[in-house]
């Protein structure tokens, strides 16, 4: 059984990630999407609040399973016997951030291989990060992210 695993920190997850799950879903037995700690970063939403988004937009892909870890991305592969790591490339300056992080990944976890899927190019100015930006001053970010993501976001930013 072949499985893989995109893992990020969803905050939110995007039309772009939708994509990459989309199309990864045809690569594998079965498709872990799961939410994980990037210790640069402090995000908007909890991850509770980030796993709900993934389910509701997850809900009608086969072969997807949600879930968070805390720890490193290796040693979760290691043990829930993960042979791939998916990542998005959208531009060049993508590339040389994953090179090195999917380097460091083959170090800690020598069978474990990490594939990259180019973004679509309507998505590949994208990030979480700007949708954010967007969103907090109220802009339209309905194209960019699925619909109850753009819900949240709304309700996130009208309670601040
Ligand atoms: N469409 C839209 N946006 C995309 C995208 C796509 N296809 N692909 C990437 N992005 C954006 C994300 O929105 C995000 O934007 P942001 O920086 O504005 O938030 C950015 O590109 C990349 O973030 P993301 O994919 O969420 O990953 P990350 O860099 O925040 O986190 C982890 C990387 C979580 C996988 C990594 O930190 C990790 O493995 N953590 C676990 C601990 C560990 O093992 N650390 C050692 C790693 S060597």
């Amino acid at each position: 059984m072949q499985i893989g695993i995109y893992p990020g920190s969803f905050d939110p997850l995007t039309c772009g990630h939708l994509d990459i799950i989309k199309r990864a879903t045809q690569l594998f037995d079965k498709l872990i999407v799961a939410i994980a700690r990037n210790s640069e970063k402090f995000p908007l939403f909890a991850v509770e609040e980030r796993l709900a988004m993934l389910e509701e937009c997850c809900k009608d892909i086969s072969k997807v399973e949600i879930t968070s870890f805390d720890g490193l991305l290796a040693e979760y592969c290691r043990k829930n016997n993960i042979n791939f790591i998916v990542r998005g490339l959208r531009a060049i300056v993508d590339f040389e951030y994953e090179y090195a992080i999917a380097l460091m990944n083959k170090e800690l976890a020598p069978s474990v291989d990490t594939i990259f899927l180019m973004s679509k190019s309507e998505f590949s100015f994208v990030s979480s990060r700007m949708v954010k930006e967007v969103a907090s001053y109220g802009g339209d970010i309905s194209r960019l992210v699925p619909h109850y993501v753009s819900v949240k976001l709304k309700e996130k930013f009208q309670s601040r």
